[in-house]
């Protein structure tokens, strides 16, 4: 190891490990819900709790603290019987929660100023038994409790590293590194420093085998396959995008060539600066952003259809003419938006379009009639025939609104019915509206979006 490397993973450790004040915090917090959850289950004998997750294999991430608790229900009792039951025990145990939706409802809340998760599950001692997605969870804890021992700040070197550069977490807004994920690359690699290097080469048809300890390719995969220890046909890595493996491999690159300390820091733009450059470029490209209310739905649900929605918006301004060049899209906590950028923002009066060729009489009757009773004069060209006609939409903007207006269940289901209800079309230097200057300076190439 290069002491260059040495030297910055030293000083990196000291921003993503916990310190002695957040483990206290945790410990306090744990010591409470324990006693809590005892007393909750106490009438449900065959009802089991598990501390998993980041917290129970300290591992996570500086400022990141956040307890995950596990309800482990064996099968006597039913789907229904197991949300019921671990939504109230959740409630019990918490201070303040909420309720959220993964595999089926659970509760996040607080206890002594701390997050933690409770989702119940059934309790199960290999894959082959799996109900729900999350009975999965208490497994994988299993089989990295040990293993990760000694290896845990390099998880949160990996985990820094990976959120830095916008690609921590495995929830559809992100498409990046699940925690589980970066701990069994570590497991697997042995420490931080060696999976970046495995890194910077790692290819989208690669196949790592954690449990048989085995790298190879894959010819004509298109994702990277990580097999899951604990059950070899689920692929941990299944949420990464491809784009999102791209920027980790460049930043492997990027590190090793020159570490420093700055690929554990969400690098600081000058947001003034910025803004005015976003401005600026906003004043002479052609861009629109689509703003709608945010349908109240699991945010996996939220961007599927998001997406779907901004590719079709995208394809149908392909087939008008405007020739779009990215689209992107997001959602805050109030709205989702839609950005389009065009090369060409206004289309000529006149469309040009193709009639039968000459040789087929009837249908080049019909088409002259159709033509004289418009008052068009077609013409001959490459043996056949053509007309000019007026075009329906000649601006892209009003193309944007259009579809909205007419084809608002193109957005899926519960954001179609957000579009149906209202929506904004901004255009140039209005969109500046959205407040996210960043995304938008990434969007329009203005900064790197790999963070190196
Ligand atoms: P987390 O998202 O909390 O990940 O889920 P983590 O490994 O603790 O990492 P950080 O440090 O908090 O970011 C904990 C476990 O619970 C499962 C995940 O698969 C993970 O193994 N889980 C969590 C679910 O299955 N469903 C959920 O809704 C939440
Ligand atoms: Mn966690
Ligand atoms: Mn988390
Ligand atoms: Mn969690």
């Amino acid at each position: 190891m290069s002491t260059d490397v040495e030297g910055v993973v030293s000083e990196a450790l000291k921003l993503v490990v916990p310190d002695e004040e957040e483990r206290e915090k945790g410990k306090r917090a744990e010591k409470t819900l324990k006693r809590r959850l005892d007393k909750a289950l106490e009438e449900l004998s065959d009802v089991s709790y598990e501390f998993v997750g980041s917290y129970a294999r300290d591992t996570w991430l500086r400022g990141n603290l956040e307890i995950d608790v596990f309800l482990l229900f064996p099968f006597s009792y039913t789907m229904g019987e197991l949300e019921k039951l671990g939504l109230e025990v959740g409630m019990k145990v918490v201070d303040e929660y909420e309720l959220r939706y993964a595999a089926h409802p659970y509760i996040h809340g607080r206890v002594e100023g701390v997050e933690v998760d409770i989702v119940p599950c059934y309790r199960i001692t290999d894959a082959s038994e799996i109900r729900t997605a999350v009975d999965r969870t208490p497994l994988h804890h299993r089989w990295l409790k040990d293993r990760v021992k000694g290896r845990e700040n390099d998880v949160r070197l990996l985990k820094g590293f990976l959120k830095a550069g916008g690609i921590y977490g495995a929830e559809y807004r992100v498409k990046g590194f699940s925690g589980y994920l970066c701990e069994l690359l570590v497991v697997f690699y042995g420490s931080f420093v060696e999976t970046v290097k495995a890194g910077s080469s790692l290819r989208r048809d690669l196949v790592i085998d954690i449990k048989a300890g085995k790298v190879y390719r894959k010819k004509g995969n298109e994702k990277l396959f990580v097999v899951d220890p604990v059950d070899e046909r689920r692929n941990v890595a299944a949420n990464l995008s491809i784009d999102n493996l791209a920027r980790f491999v460049q930043r492997c690159r990027a590190f090793l060539s020159s570490p420093s300390v700055e690929f554990f820091r969400v690098e600081p733009v000058d947001a003034r600066g910025l803004e005015e450059r976003v401005k600026r470029e906003l004043k002479r490209r052609y861009v629109y952003c689509l703003i709608t209310s945010k349908p109240d739905i699991v945010e996996d649900n939220l961007y599927t259809q998001l997406e779907r929605g901004e590719r079709k918006l995208f394809e149908h301004l392909q087939r008008l003419g405007f020739s779009p060049l990215r689209s992107m899209s997001f959602a805050d906590d109030s709205s989702c938006y839609i950005f389009l950028e065009v090369a060409v923002k206004e289309l000529s009066p006149v469309i040009r379009r193709m009639g039968p060729v000459f040789e087929d009489e009837k249908n080049v009757e019909r088409f002259l009639k159709k033509c004289r009773s418009r008052n068009q004069n077609p013409f001959i060209e490459d043996g056949r025939f053509w007309v000019y006609s007026e075009r329906e939409i000649r601006d892209a903007g009003d193309a944007v609104r259009r579809f909205a207006e007419k084809e608002w269940r193109a957005f899926g289901k519960n954001l179609g019915e957000c579009v149906k209800n209202g929506f904004e079309v901004l255009e140039g230097k209005f969109v500046t509206k959205c407040r996210n200057v960043r995304e938008l300076a990434k969007f329009l190439g203005l900064i790197s979006d790999t963070g190196v």
